[in-house]
């Protein structure tokens, strides 16, 4: 029986001449082909096929946009019973803003900043001290031009208040008041402590600023406000008893 080419194939090599072993060990000196050898890694630390890293990618972006694209599965419509009601939330309900009578509120704003005269002027208004008073003073209760213009700008030199002379200096403590800031302070010192006279609006003194800021910054006088700024701040009064929104310091609207 002749024996098959294939069978052949399978026999020991005979007449091969190379030494394997020997090959091998000559090729160890050559760092080329050592090199190309891949190094045996432990088991369980075998370097993870790139297309299997590739594959997985695939599958986990393809998974996720079916998911998010089905929407259901991640809502809680499936889950919640069509009359489930929510409990009441611990915390408190947002209450509507009360308004305020523009009175109350210019007092009430204009008190904080009171603040920043008191310590000459005292809580009490009374002054004292080389201080002289807001209560019961004509340049408080009387044209508030000139009131804004002494808030704004300081005032310095000979003044004649409640009938006894002053003659000290007093900076601009109001310089960075704002508009509402500004109305606010003189409402409230023209509305305490005995002192009875009538409402500053933001619009007021808005247009003292303007005014304010024309005249240049330098603390006025007695003299100089007599001259020039002895007069109401234009734009429309204001009736205590309006109501305000405490945000927006805007009229509401009453319902009827
Ligand atoms: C550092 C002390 C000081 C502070 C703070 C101060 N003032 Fe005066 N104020 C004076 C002095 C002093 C005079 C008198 C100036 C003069 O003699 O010309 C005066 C005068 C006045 C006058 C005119 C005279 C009068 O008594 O009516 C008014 C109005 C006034 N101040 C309001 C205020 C307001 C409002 C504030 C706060 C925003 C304030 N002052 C903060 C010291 C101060």
């Amino acid at each position: 029986m002749a024996t098959s080419p294939s069978n052949r194939d399978l026999q020991p090599d005979l007449g091969e001449t190379i030494n394997v072993s020997e090959a091998h060990a000559a090729m160890k000196d050559a760092p080329t082909a050592v090199g190309r050898e891949k190094s045996l890694r432990e088991n369980g630390m075998e370097a993870v096929s790139l297309w299997l890293i590739l594959v997985s990618a695939v599958v986990v972006l393809v998974a996720g946009s079916v998911m998010g694209q089905g929407g259901s599965f991640f809502g809680y419509g499936e889950l919640v019973k069509d009359d489930y009601m929510r409990g009441k939330s611990p915390v408190k309900e947002e209450v509507p803003l009360q308004p305020i009578p523009a009175l109350t509120l210019l007092q009430k704003e204009g008190q904080k900043q009171y603040a920043a005269c008191a310590s000459c002027h005292q809580t009490s208004g009374a002054g004292g001290g080389g201080f002289p008073p807001l209560a019961g003073s004509e340049w408080v209760t009387g044209n508030t031009e000139q009131l804004a213009m002494i808030i704004h700008n300081g005032v310095g030199g000979p003044i004649e208040v409640a009938g006894n002379s002053y003659s000290g200096n007093m900076g601009a403590i109001g310089a960075n008041f704002g508009p509402k800031e500004l109305a606010a302070v003189m409402t409230f010192i023209r509305t305490s402590w005995g002192n009875n006279a009538s409402l500053v609006t933001p619009q007021m003194a808005e247009e003292a600023l303007k005014i304010s800021k024309a005249r240049g910054g330098s603390p006025t006088t007695a003299e100089e406000l007599k001259k020039n700024h002895d007069k109401m701040l234009p734009g429309d009064t204001l009736d205590p008893d309006t109501l305000l929104d405490p945000e927006t310091w805007e009229p509401i609207p009453v319902a009827e």
